[in-house]
């Protein structure tokens, strides 16, 4: 990510604020029905639409990417666990991680039109591909 990248992430995230929790979870939602292969990781969860699971998870997504924007210059130090979690005990496939990435971007872009130019665009989709490298890093 480039220095201009960084400043566009931030400048997102900080727009976002207080929502993030329920940008989380509106990505997971929107993940679960236009992908429904990525149900098969949450077999344990009531996936139904509004569902506090989902919303509690949408929160803890949301609480990872700001903690990972906070480390931005150092991912795989800020997401060393989380790599551990997804990538040696769920074993989560790295095509997932793009998926997630896409979502969110839409519900970015749908919540927030005027936030989205082609430049934040562009910054926020290295930063969740960066990011779901780094979840993705551990495989053994
Ligand atoms: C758990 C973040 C992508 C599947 C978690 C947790 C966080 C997190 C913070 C909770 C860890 C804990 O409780 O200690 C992220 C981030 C992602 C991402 C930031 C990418 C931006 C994915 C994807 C999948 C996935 C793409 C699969 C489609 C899971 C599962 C759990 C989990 C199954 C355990 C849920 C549970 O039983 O509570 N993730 N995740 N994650 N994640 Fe991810």
């Amino acid at each position: 990510l480039s220095a201009a990248d960084k400043t566009n992430v931030k400048n997102v995230f900080t727009k976002i604020g207080g929502q993030a929790d329920e940008y989380g979870a509106d990505a997971l939602e929107r993940m679960f029905t236009t992908y429904p292969q990525t149900k098969t990781y949450f077999p344990h969860f009531d996936l139904a639409k509004g569902s506090a699971q989902v919303k509690g998870h949408g929160k803890k997504v949301a609480g990872a990417l700001i903690e990972a924007v906070n480390h931005i210059d150092d991912l795989a130090g800020a997401l060393s666990k989380l790599s551990d979690l997804h990538a040696q005990e769920l074993r989560v496939d790295p095509v997932n991680f793009k998926l997630l990435g896409q979502c969110f971007l839409v519900v970015v872009a749908t919540r927030n039109p005027s936030l989205l130019t082609p430049e934040v665009h562009a910054s926020l989709d290295k930063f969740l591909c960066a990011v779901g490298t780094v979840l993705t890093a551990k495989y053994r």
